[in-house]
Parts: C-alpha cells; structure tokens; sequence
C-alpha cells in the first residue's frame, strides 16, 4: 500500500470531495459515490482569479499541478515525473 491508497473514514452522509497530495504528484480531486438513496449532485468548477471556469479534463480524475512545470495550467500533464518533484507533505493531524 502507497500512502496513496489510504483515505480517512468520512461520517455524516452527504457525498464528499477529497483533495488528495499525491506524492511527489499533484493534487487529485476525487468525488464520492452518492449514498445508497440519495441523488446528491456536485459539480466541481476550477475558475480563473478573473472567475471563469476553465474546460475540464474529460478524463475522470481531475489533478491539478503543484509542481509548476505543467504546460496545461492549471492541471496536471505529467511533467512532475521528469522534473524531479518531490512533496512528501504530511497532514499534522
Ligand atoms: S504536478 Fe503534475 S505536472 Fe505538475
């Protein structure tokens, strides 16, 4: 198991959106299933300092780069792999 693969046990209900620190990676955005149920909706928009929304990734999982060598800003290309990022950081909790 990678520190990747571990996840909080989340009570309460509603669906949950979890922003993941990859290590030595970007930050993953990830959306829970909806409860047994429940119709609950999210829709997740990344929008620009000016408030426009740029066009999501069509894959599933949505990155957005930390590493700063991306060149389709804000997300995550792959870059961090051949630029020798690291981030290991660690949640004090
Ligand atoms: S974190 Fe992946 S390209 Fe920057």
């Amino acid at each position: 198991m990678t520190p990747d693969d571990t996840r909080p046990e989340v009570t309460g209900g509603g669906r949950v959106v979890t922003i993941r620190c990859r290590f030595d990676g970007p930050l993953v955005v990830e959306v829970s299933e909806s409860p047994a149920g429940s119709h609950s909706h999210i829709q997740i928009l990344v929008i620009d300092h000016l408030g426009n929304p740029f066009a999501l990734p069509t894959k599933k999982l949505l990155a957005l780069c930390r590493c700063g060598q991306t060149k389709t800003r804000p997300f995550c290309d792959g870059s961090h792999k051949i630029c020798g990022f690291e981030a290991a950081d660690l949640a004090a909790g």
